[in-house]
């Protein structure tokens, strides 16, 4: 890129004339009172997702200034703007319904203004994605900065964070072991600072996962959201966005075939979220690359699970912070990573890695390689005649004594279905039968809501069963456990096999041999087939679009038409010839 077309130069507005359309530019944004010299410096955009309805992301403000200060400091001129911001808790039907909507936002005016680079700031679940995805597309030079996880609260003298503290107290509630008043206690408990969930749920993932692709600085992932250290990291974060300009670091020269392959390792190893596998897929897709299932289960048998956090363990993100956060996990990991990928400052990872860290690691909370937690990854992918483009478990957060079992599906149409009758007393229901959802994928009317936790019938509950199978189409929130197979693809109102699944049908599932089965005979499905019609498209607006393009979770949940289909057509036509 010339300096004819970089800061104020860029992408100028169509009037016919480009020496006109910069002159209007210009006497515009004079009015903001820069002088002459600020306005020649390179633009830095802050991509900014501030909002009252998202209470994750109440530092953002302060983020802002320490981002600005270091963009200037650095020689260039910072300009904030803002986005949709996705805060987790308040959205309906679901956010993921909304991330793309984001993504789209994100793309559109990171390529549409005068930005030289950009620093994208957001950390609630679906906006790292969101960003991601977005900056893939726009193919700006990028770099991310998280809002950081909270910290911990304190209930009758534990330790208690959002939100796998949420799921767990409001189980013993149901289970009666909590009275009304003590719940409404632990409510004002669980999240006590600015900040996103304190547990390895989706956010953090994400958070890791895009340090490990090497699209935000090296030991930013973890810091806490109230920690004066997150400062810091955004002040050199605003002043690397200010050398990211006339570079040609976007996501998709940095994110590879390889470096995903090194997010998958790591998602592994944190026993991160099961949302994570669908954002990923999503965020691959943007360039033409893929995030599979198949790929993921390989990789799941190699690679050990070395962080000991909920939801599946005992600590909390403050906890993996002061244990020395991603650079030591990375470190520990070097020898199953391709250290020469690039990351966002210049370096190759295994540059990156080759620094000393500052402090020793602690132990408890970042195992090393050769003492694992569990010697292989926490997800497994599961194919079969129930999910023919497959579904995930999060091994890690199951019950062993159920990853290889045979029951009676018990099955709910939908999320109505589900909340009228799991707690009916009359319900017929054993311990050994299999929860079925359906209808709760990314094609029905319910926008893959986080319902693939489906609770423990109360009459259940209260006999003490703590863990049944249960499967679904739906997703399931990074801060849950069970043993909830999730994403099954192609979903119900797809018209996949889990839409003909009725009560009374056996189901097999087998952890060991990756497979989950409908065992009911291909005749019996095909006259149920018949009778199967899919649910009325939406007359307008953002829902009819996203059920015309919706593609299913092993492909992101994008919409059709956002991923890039150019990588991936020159990568089919070279291995065509290397065949
Ligand atoms: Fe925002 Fe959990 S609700 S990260």
């Amino acid at each position: 890129m010339t300096d004819q077309q970089q800061g104020l130069r860029r992408s100028l507005t169509h009037y016919g004339d480009r020496d006109f359309a910069l002159f209007l530019r210009r006497s515009f944004i004079r009015s903001m009172g820069f002088s002459e010299a600020m306005l020649e410096r390179p633009l830095v955009g802050i991509l900014a997702t501030p909002s009252e309805l998202n209470s994750c992301h109440r530092t953002i403000g302060e983020l802002i200034e320490a981002v600005r200060r270091g963009a200037l400091a650095a020689g260039a001129l910072p300009l904030v703007f803002p986005v949709i911001s996705l805060g987790e808790p308040y959205l309906h039907p679901t956010s993921l319904y909304l991330r793309n909507l984001m993504a789209i936002d994100v793309e559109e005016m990171v390529r549409a203004q005068p930005l030289d680079a950009v620093v994208l700031i957001g950390g609630c679940d679906k906006t790292v994605p969101a960003l991601l995805m977005g900056a893939a597309s726009a193919e700006v030079p990028a770099v991310l900065l998280v809002v950081g996880p909270m910290l911990t609260g304190r209930y009758r003298g534990e330790r208690v964070a959002a939100c796998t503290d949420c799921r767990r107290f409001w189980a013993r509630f149901r289970a009666g072991e909590l009275s009304q008043a003590e719940i409404r206690t632990v409510e004002g408990r669980l999240a006590v600072t600015a900040g996103t969930c304190g547990v390895m749920g989706t956010a953090s993932t994400m958070a890791c996962l895009a340090e490990a692709l090497g699209l935000a600085l090296p030991g930013s992932a973890a810091i806490p959201a109230v920690h004066a250290e997150r400062l810091r990291i955004a002040e050199a974060t605003g002043a690397l966005a200010a050398r990211l300009a006339g570079t040609d670091r976007t996501i998709r020269n940095l994110v590879s075939r390889a470096s995903l392959e090194n997010a998958m390792r790591v998602l592994l190893a944190l026993s991160g979220s099961t949302n994570a596998v669908i954002h990923m897929a999503a965020i691959a897709g943007r360039l033409g690359l893929a995030f599979d299932l198949r790929t993921l289960d390989r990789l799941s048998e190699e690679t050990p699970v070395l962080v000991d956090l909920k939801p599946t363990g005992v600590g909390y993100m403050e906890d993996f912070y002061a244990a020395g956060g991603m650079p030591a996990l990375l470190r520990e990991l070097a020898p199953l990573l391709d250290l020469d990928v690039p990351t966002i400052d210049g370096r190759s990872l295994r540059a990156v890695l080759a620094e000393p860290l500052g402090e020793p690691v602690d132990r408890r909370i970042i195992r090393p390689l050769a003492d694992p937690l569990a010697p292989k990854g926490g997800l497994v992918a599961l194919f079969g005649s129930l999910a023919p483009q497959g579904a995930i478990l999060k091994r890690a957060a199951a019950t062993p004594a159920l990853f290889e079992h045979e029951g009676r599906a018990v099955v709910f149409d939908g999320l109505e279905d589900l909340a009228r009758r799991i707690d009916d007393p009359a319900l017929d229901v054993t311990p050994n039968d299999v929860l079925v959802l359906k209808n709760a994928g990314p094609a029905s009317p319910a926008r893959m809501p986080e319902a693939g936790y489906l609770p423990i019938p109360k009459k259940l509950a209260r006999a003490g069963v703590k863990d049944m199978v249960r499967i679904s189409d739906a997703r399931m929130s990074g801060t849950a456990f069970g043993t909830v197979v999730l994403h099954v693809a192609p979903d119900a109102a797809s018209g996949g096999p889990l839409a003909l699944v009725r009560t009374g049908d056996r189901i097999r599932l087998s952890v060991k041999e990756r497979r989950l089965d409908l065992l009911v005979e291909p005749d019996e499905l095909g006259r149920r087939r018949e009778a199967w019609r899919p649910p009325a498209l939406p007359e307008r607006g953002w829902a009819r679009l996203w059920q015309q393009e919706i593609l299913q979770a092993p492909e992101g949940c994008d919409l059709r038409f956002l991923r890039d289909e150019r990588r991936s057509l020159k990568e089919r036509d070279s291995s065509a010839r290397a065949d």
